[in-house]
């Protein structure tokens, strides 16, 4: 069969570690999608930086709309970031020009997810964001797929890594939120921006298209009510596990007779809850539906491999469906028949 020809947008953390994974395993993927995965094209900002990429046969572009235009691959894999600028020009190109689209970016899917969904529909392609939501855990096929006509009540959990990581090792081995906030950097977990994570926004991105799939409505960070944890200190650490909880920075997003209710903010857990045990990196989404009850899904949340995975089975889910199947709709029903969002009184 015919190879589907990827291009990859972005080559940092997540998306050298796409690239290196698709060519170390190229086998193995042929095998198990029934045809080759080839990347074709990249694009990042520094040329000459190594990135443990074997250049052969991939094409570098300087700008990555030009690569959404005009290179010869089938599959726009977006892993640069934020929600304006060379992202979202070039995700809108690729669309329009009839590609596929994979990324990872909550920002962008929180801004422009809605429409973003009405051109992919239109076109009849596949926008998938898998790695967009809690890292490497599958929660966006689970809620998109596996859960239809389940109706959901709650959805809550840790959905930043970085964060998370840094209220652990402030709390296990007494080190400065400074400290920490730099070695989640160093090991690939924070955003660009790092405040980003800190003060909550990133939490808030991924709870928005969460609240979308599961209530049906259109995307709206702007109305989450939003706290960080960057007046978190270790003596409020201290004083929480004295009483028998611990911090953890938690989004929520429920169904109330007036609307449907959004926050993110640091909350006491019980220290014998499943969710206070949920250390390090690791994010843990719970839903609750009421066909199947609770799922508590807990994995790894950030950092280049189990990000990569999450974009890879994005891949490989396109490399898999046939011409003329039925495609899922982006956000869990087609983009056109979205409710608008009622903010809880
Ligand atoms: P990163 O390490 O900062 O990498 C960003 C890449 O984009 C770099 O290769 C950079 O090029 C390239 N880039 C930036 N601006 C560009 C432009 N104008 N034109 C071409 N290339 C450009 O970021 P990351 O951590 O891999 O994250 C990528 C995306 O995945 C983001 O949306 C992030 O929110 C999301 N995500 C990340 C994680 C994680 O654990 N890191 C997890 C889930 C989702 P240079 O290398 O040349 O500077
Ligand atoms: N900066 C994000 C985090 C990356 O720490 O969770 C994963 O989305």
């Amino acid at each position: 069969a015919d190879a589907l020809k990827i291009g990859v947008a972005g080559l940092g953390t997540v998306g050298a570690s796409l690239v290196r994974i698709l060519q170390q395993r190229a086998n193995a993927l042929t095998v198990a999608c029934g045809r080759p995965i080839r990347v074709t094209a990249v694009t990042a900002r520094d040329a000459t930086k190594d990135r443990g990429i074997l250049m052969d046969g991939i094409a570098w572009y300087a700008d990555p709309s030009e690569m959404a235009e005009k290179a010869d691959i089938d599959v726009f894999v977006e892993l640069i970031g934020g929600a304006e600028g060379a992202a979202e020009r070039s995700v809108r190109a690729a669309l329009t020009r009839g590609l596929h689209v994979v990324t990872a970016n909550k920002a962008l899917l929180s801004r422009h997810g809605v429409e973003l969904a009405k051109i992919a529909e239109q076109k009849s392609r596949l926008l998938n964001y898998e790695a967009a939501v809690a890292g490497g855990i599958p929660v966006i096929k689970t809620l998109r797929e596996s859960l239809t006509g389940n109706n959901f009540t709650r959805i809550y959990g840790i959905m930043n890594g970085t964060c998370n990581y840094i209220l652990t090792r402030m709390e296990r081995e007494g080190l400065s939120f400074a400290d920490c906030l730099k070695e989640a950097q160093r090991l690939g977990y924070a955003e660009a921006d790092p405040s980003f994570d800190i003060e909550g926004n990133d939490t808030a991105h991924k709870l928005s298209i969460l609240t979308t799939l599961a209530f049906g409505c259109e995307i709206s960070a702007d109305k989450i009510y939003l706290e960080g944890i960057t007046n978190i200190s270790i003596e409020d650490i201290h004083a929480a596990a004295d009483l028998g909880y611990r911090i953890k920075l938690l989004g929520v997003a429920q169904k109330t007779e007036s609307g449907i209710e959004q926050r993110v903010h640091p909350t006491m857990v019980p220290l014998d809850s499943v969710i206070a045990q949920v250390d390090g990196v690791t994010n843990a989404v719970a839903l609750e539906s009421d066909i199947l009850g609770e799922l508590l899904m807990v994995g790894p949340g950030a950092g280049g491999n189990a990000t990569a995975s999450a974009v890879l089975g994005d891949i490989t889910d396109i490399a898999k469906s046939r011409p003329g199947a039925q495609d899922v709709p982006v956000l869990g029903r087609p983009a056109h028949l979205l409710e608008p969002y009622r903010q809880a009184e």
